[in-house]
């Protein structure tokens, strides 16, 4: 059964403390989406918000920078208290400096996710994929909340699914965005591990029953 990791980005920011409690006893990870205006045409929250809810829930906190220059800014997030964090394969000049970026991140002691946006061949991340523990394929251009899932993207979680296979390594496999009830079954039989669902979780009338339904399971 795959698991489901509400993005915050869809919840009530009026009341995110509330919102978190919410779903605490619901799932076990919850999907923190860090947007910086220039990687991305949107600015959400930073380590600031975080760090408050860090002491409000023992949910993994999954962080996902879609930022520029993330190393950077990793730290500050790391002390916030992310357990994982994602960064983008496009913020890379190089194989080099990729595999210096992830090493980077292993020396916080936190997981570390490689992710792509819908323009960048899968075969991007593979030379990464033996240093991580997870990998997302983003379903929708990256930068708001609320888009349709792009079907053009399951591909590349099957190629993933396949390559992980084929060369017996563990990472995770992420779906980020556009997850509903419909959407859901088509990335877990392409192989999705995890599913990063925002709008569908926060802005149902049942968060526990929507996070179950997308599971596969009432
Ligand atoms: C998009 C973010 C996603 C987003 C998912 O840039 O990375 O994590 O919050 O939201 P929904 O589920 O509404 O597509
Ligand atoms: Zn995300």
């Amino acid at each position: 059964m795959a698991r489901i990791a509400p993005s915050l980005l869809a919840a009530d920011f009026t009341h995110l403390a509330d919102e978190v409690l919410k779903i605490n006893a619901s799932t076990d990870i919850l999907h923190l989406d860090v947007m910086d205006g220039h990687f991305v045409p949107n600015i959400s929250f930073g380590p600031a918000i975080i760090k408050q809810l860090r002491p409000l829930s023992s949910l993994y906190f999954d962080v996902h920078l879609m930022i520029s220059e993330p190393e950077r800014y990793a730290k500050v997030f790391a002390d916030a208290g992310a357990q994982g964090i994602t960064v983008h394969v496009e913020t890379f000049s190089s194989l080099a400096h990729g595999l210096q970026v992830i090493q980077s991140l292993h020396d916080l002691h936190v997981d570390v996710g490689i992710t792509l946006k819908p323009n960048t061949p899968v075969t991007a991340l593979y030379p990464y994929l033996s240093s991580v523990q997870r990998a997302f394929v983003m379903t929708v251009e990256p930068g708001f909340g609320g888009q349709s899932f792009m079907t053009n993207q399951v591909s590349k979680i099957s190629d993933l699914a396949a390559y992980r296979h084929q060369h017996q390594l563990a990472f995770d496999i992420e779906v980020d965005s556009g997850v509903t009830m419909e959407t859901a079954p088509l990335c877990i039989a392409a192989g999705a591990d995890t599913l990063v669902a925002g709008t569908s979780v926060f802005k149902s009338s049942n968060y526990h029953q929507a996070i179950q339904e997308m599971r596969g399971s009432r």
